[in-house]
């Protein structure tokens, strides 16, 4: 069985912790889109904090493959931090690690044009608010045919000549926002200087197909959610990759129906990290006591994320296109918590626009989400489900709640999640 994992919302919905309840039924995990934008937390045996960047999750289990498939980012120096934190940790990498030849490269440049655009932005409506990771230049990049490839790395000649091709094609952009411009040189030494300790790691792009053809489990891992989806999410306020489930297919290079099962993580209410509409966002005073008990700081940049009410609308649009075939239902204990100590908490159950009433969202655009007014009813889900694993033990208001995303989206929830522990887990 080949189960592929995607957030549903905007990212940070706790999907790394639903990677690693099936981790035990899967013999690979691949990552199939974003780089090191991503922020995957989990806890391990020893209940320490561990965050990953570009590595999937399943490096936490000692007889796990991972693979970085082509449709991900790389910035080698980055990746080598990661390595080594691993490593100092205990976890062996090195042996376990593949990235497929064909892998788009991050280097400064890319770095520099990003970090440089967005500050020149950040007065205007335009700016994104990307994490700084070098994301949009990369992809861009590979849509004009310029990138440097994973494989490229361990040829020095070409190494040098594509830097100096980067170089020519990325300065003007760089200083025309008023950074200073990118050392070639600088560039080329760094990317030679990783390509000794990443030389081991490189597959075919064939690699995950001849894993499924020899019968290997495979755990497609999602990174960002549906609605950073760079074509059918809040664009322009997106991630630069596609988040839908074909894009596993095509990073990996498997055909789409080797993908069995798609499991959507549901945060039980929607945060988000960046800039674009929010049309469920909580004013500021409810949101902070939630942003307080959800600790709901962004991993990779410890931004504050908005936080926002139940949406359905945009859980059903989610679900639909996507081709969800099962919830993973998270962070319900921050959720139920927040209604024991504020009181009783809204749920959007349709949008209204142009006079219409809409069950489910007909588009995630920032112009269309930006033009719906959601429509609220009370939902009193107070109650203390910290730490539950049986089914029986959830307050009776918390599986309500569970019906209501069930019966508003037609999309069964499979497993809940009670609390940050890889145990605090209810399999339905
Ligand atoms: P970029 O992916 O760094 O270009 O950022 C584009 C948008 O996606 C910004 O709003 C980011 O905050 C958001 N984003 C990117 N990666 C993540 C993630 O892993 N979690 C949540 N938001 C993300």
């Amino acid at each position: 069985m080949n189960l592929l994992v995607l957030g549903c919302l905007w990212g940070d919905e706790a999907k790394a912790k639903v990677v690693q309840h099936y981790l035990e039924h899967h013999d690979v995990v691949v990552r199939f889109q974003g780089g090191a934008n991503a922020g995957h937390t989990v806890y391990l045996e020893d209940s320490s904090k561990l965050v990953l960047h570009s590595i999937p999750v399943g490096i936490i289990c000692e007889d796990k493959t991972v693979v970085i498939a082509a449709g991900c980012l790389v910035n080698p120096e980055t990746l080598i931090e990661e390595i080594k934190e691993l490593e100092f940790r205990g976890i062996n990498v090195m042996s376990r690690l593949k990235i497929y030849s064909n892998t788009t490269i991050t280097t400064d440049f890319e770095v520099v044009l990003d970090r440089a655009r967005e500050a020149f932005l950040s007065s205007g409506s335009s700016k994104i608010g990307t994490t700084g990771r070098g994301i949009g230049p990369s992809y861009s990049n590979r849509a004009y045919r310029t990138s440097i490839l994973f494989e490229d790395l361990f040829d020095r000649f070409g190494l040098a000549e594509k830097v100096r091709a980067l170089s020519k094609d990325m300065n003007p952009r760089i200083n025309s926002y008023g950074a200073e411009e990118v050392d070639p040189e600088t560039v080329f030494e760094k990317l030679h200087k990783c390509s000794k300790t990443l030389s081991g790691l490189m597959v075919h792009p064939n690699y995950v197909y001849s894993l499924i053809e020899r019968q290997n489990n495979i755990l497609f891992e999602g990174a960002q959610g549906g609605l950073l989806c760079l074509t059918n999410g809040s664009y322009p306020y997106v991630t630069s990759s596609s988040v839908h489930p074909a894009s596993a297919s095509i990073s990996s290079n498997i055909p789409m129906k080797s993908i069995n099962k798609v499991v959507g993580v549901l945060k039980a209410y929607p945060t988000r990290v960046g800039e674009g509409p929010f049309p469920t966002q909580i004013s500021a005073v409810k949101e902070e006591a939630l942003r307080k008990i959800g600790n709901e700081y962004g991993a990779t940049t410890g931004r504050p994320r908005k936080c926002g009410w139940p949406d359905l609308p945009i859980a059903s649009y989610v679900g639909r296109l996507f081709g969800i075939d099962e919830f993973a239902l998270t962070c319900l204990d921050t959720l139920c918590e927040f209604s024991k100590q504020t009181g009783s908490i809204k749920i959007c159950d349709s949008y209204e626009i142009s006079g219409r009433k809409i069950i489910c969202s007909e588009s995630a655009s920032a112009s269309y989400l930006s033009r719906v007014k959601p429509i609220y009813s009370e939902f009193d889900l107070g109650c203390d489900c910290a730490g539950v694993s049986r089914i029986e033990d959830l307050p009776f208001k918390a599986t309500n709640f569970m019906n209501i995303i069930e019966n508003a989206t037609g999309i069964p929830v499979k497993l809940i999640s009670t609390g940050p522990l890889r145990e605090n887990v209810i399999v339905l």
